[in-house]
């Protein structure tokens, strides 16, 4: 390979396909690098055609090649979309727009408390939203949604298929991995069967038309979890995290999780859950009991957004066991916190490729 050729690769390190979140050429999407000295010609895969994709990619690349590219040479970026690779997604669930995992190395940062109000303040802000409980361990979004002595029942399809039909509560629609097993079958689960659970409530499931489908993992990283992420076309991820070292240096694993080459789920951000305790009687009082200033730190190194942080409060915690959403309730202190995430989760995904 010429000296011109590998410099080139380098500076296209530095764009970001906008598919999985990785770099042009980590992603395997530079199909073909032809440079002499009046015509530079880069052939690019993408999966997403729409002209605002090609024109951010093709900017990108003109600003990274701007450093060695003599101005004589004129560059050109021809665009190859990969409708086999957006076909096969398309096909699960193709009334959802998006579907984001809510995910962290470590149990009990509030990633369920999370997931639940982010599909609450979604739908507040007008979005249909569903979600979709796979916490084997400890399913809790049917406490926190009020649905838990509630099952779903059978809906046909105009085949005549039979699907299991999402229940719904306070216009969200909600499935949960408990509804398959007992409450004492989790310790027994493995990856696979936990990937069987979940893909039915995604393909026999009547979702109808969603503009986000939220999906909460169980805690960590290990075999269950590439499995759930895997069976799932997500279109991105949001990982939680406490401002603690151990949480965060789970965040970091669940970051590098989806960062996989073979997972390759564009990260929206990092959340920073109890971020700070602020007492009832003094909510203008911030106690950074679990340290300060963590999350934001990881973001940096990571180069992920930190989308919000959320304190540790008394209503965030009664309004989960109660199964009204702090989000829903605007005699909760707490909820502009996840509407302010909820527009931030709106906004960066409106730079994800539709599904
Ligand atoms: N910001 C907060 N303020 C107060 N309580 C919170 C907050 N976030 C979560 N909690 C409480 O902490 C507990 C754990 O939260 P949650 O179940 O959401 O965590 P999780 O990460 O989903 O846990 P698991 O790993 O078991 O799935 C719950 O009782 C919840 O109500
Ligand atoms: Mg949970």
């Amino acid at each position: 390979m010429s000296a011109l050729k590998q410099d080139i690769e380098k500076a296209l390190m530095g764009v970001l396909d906008p598919a999985t979140g990785k770099n042009l050429m980590e992603a395997g999407r530079v199909k073909r690098i032809d440079a002499t000295d009046s015509h530079w010609a880069i052939d690019v895969e993408i999966t997403n055609p729409a002209l605002h994709v090609k024109k951010k990619i093709e900017g990108d690349i003109a600003k990274a090649l701007s450093g060695i590219k003599p101005e004589e040479a004129v560059l050109q970026v021809h665009f190859m979309v990969n409708a086999q690779a957006r076909a096969e997604e398309r096909k699960v669930l193709p009334g959802v727009k998006r579907i984001i995992a809510v995910a962290s190395g470590k149990g009990g940062v509030g990633k369920s408390t999370l997931a639940v109000n982010l599909a609450a303040a979604l739908s507040r802000l007008g979005s249909r939203v569903g979600i979709l409980d796979a916490d084997i361990y400890g399913p809790s979004v049917p406490l926190m949604l009020d649905t838990k002595y509630v099952r779903p029942g059978l809906v046909q399809d105009e085949q005549g298929r039979s699907l299991i039909e999402p229940i719904e509560n306070y216009g969200i629609k909600m499935l949960s991995i408990g509804f398959f097993a007992g409450d004492d079958q989790a310790v027994a689960w493995r990856g696979p069967m936990a990937s069987k659970a979940l893909t039915q409530m995604i393909t026999e499931a009547a979702w109808g038309e969603l503009d986000f489908l939220i999906l909460d993992l169980p805690p960590g990283t290990g075999d269950i979890h590439l499995s759930l992420v895997q069976t799932v076309p997500l279109s991105g991820a949001i990982v939680v995290s406490t401002p603690q070292e151990v949480a965060l240096a789970d965040a970091r694993k669940g970051v590098a999780m989806f960062q996989m080459p073979n997972i390759q789920v564009p990260v929206l951000g990092l959340v920073e859950n109890m971020a700070w305790f602020s007492p009832l009687e003094l909510p203008e009082n911030k106690y950074f009991i679990f340290g300060e200033g963590g999350a934001a730190r990881l973001a940096q190194e990571l180069k992920v957004p930190l989308l919000a942080q959320i304190p540790l409060v008394q209503g965030i915690r009664e309004s989960g066991d109660r199964g009204l959403p702090a989000a829903l309730d605007d005699s909760n202190p707490a909820s502009f916190y996840f509407r302010d995430l909820a527009v931030s989760v709106m906004e960066m995904s409106h730079r994800l490729p539709n599904r």
